[in-house]
């Protein structure tokens, strides 16, 4: 089933590689104008820029690190400009590392609850002007959050502290007309894969695998459609949820 997003104007951070580039192309083939940003230059955001302009629409792609509060400022006054107002937010800029817990730095707490969680908040805060009647926001959290994961605690506390903030405005922008949700993804397969050794990545595919249901892991498409659904019409009584895509962890 095809969704529509025939004109809305939609926001998605961190749109080069991965997840939130499947976000932003699967949108814009859905009718929506999109804007995403992204941190370093490189041919992946050659390529997103050349595969927009396959798709009708008025889509820019532009350069902010939302773990910086100007840059997200900064962004979100170019989207004014641009659009001048929003239907969708999907705050998917996220880092991650693996560090045991007695050694990790304070600066690289700092840097992955900064890209994670606060991002989302200055992003989300920042937008608010801009949210017409009707609006959604998505928040891609993870679903080793709920889970817990050796060596991540940083980063699963990033996320669970997505599904607070969620839960939270949900209620305070509901009046408002605007909905909030997290989309948590159990492992999704990027071009992150493709760059290991083909070995490791057969490993961690197996590994993975055998944790889910569905006997292997996702696709980035796979996470877009309930994202699209999130953005979309179609799920207009639907906030405050995490809707898990992780098949069946
Ligand atoms: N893949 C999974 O299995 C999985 C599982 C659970 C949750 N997630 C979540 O899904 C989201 C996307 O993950 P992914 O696997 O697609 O990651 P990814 O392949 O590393 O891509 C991350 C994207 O975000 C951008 N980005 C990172 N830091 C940024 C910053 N400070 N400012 C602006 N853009 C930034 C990157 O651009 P640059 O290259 O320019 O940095 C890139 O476009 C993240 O929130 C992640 O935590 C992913």
């Amino acid at each position: 089933m095809e969704i529509a997003l025939q004109g809305k104007r939609v926001l998605v951070t961190g749109g080069s590689r991965g997840i939130g580039r499947g976000i932003v192309l699967a949108a814009a083939r859905a009718g929506a104008n999109v804007v995403t940003c992204y941190r370093q230059e490189g041919e992946a955001v050659e390529s997103l820029k050349a595969a927009l302009k396959e798709t009708s629409g008025d889509h820019h792609v532009l350069r902010a690190d939302v773990g910086e509060i100007a840059h997200v400022d900064q962004l979100l006054a170019e989207t004014k400009e641009r659009f001048g107002s929003l239907d969708g937010v999907v705050n998917n800029a996220g880092v991650i590392s693996h560090i045991p817990f007695a050694e990790l730095p304070a600066d690289e707490w700092s840097r992955v609850v900064d890209t994670n969680l606060t991002a989302a908040y200055r992003v989300i805060q920042q937008s608010l002007p801009l949210l017409n009647q009707g609006s959604s926001i998505v928040n891609i959290g993870s679903r080793g959050a709920a889970a817990g994961i050796p060596l991540r605690a940083h980063y699963t506390a990033a996320k669970a502290a997505m599904i607070g903030l969620t839960r939270s405005l949900a209620k305070e922008l509901g009046p408002r007309g605007i909905r909030v949700n997290v989309v948590a993804p159990g492992v999704i397969e990027t071009e992150a894969f493709d760059t290991m050794p083909a070995e490791r990545a057969a490993g961690l595919r197996a590994t993975y695998a055998q944790k889910t249901a569905l006997a292997r892991l996702g696709t980035v498409d796979e996470l877009a459609g309930p994202v699209l659904f999130l953005i979309s019409d179609l799920s207009r009584y639907v906030t405050g949820e995490t809707v898990n895509v992780d098949g069946g962890i």
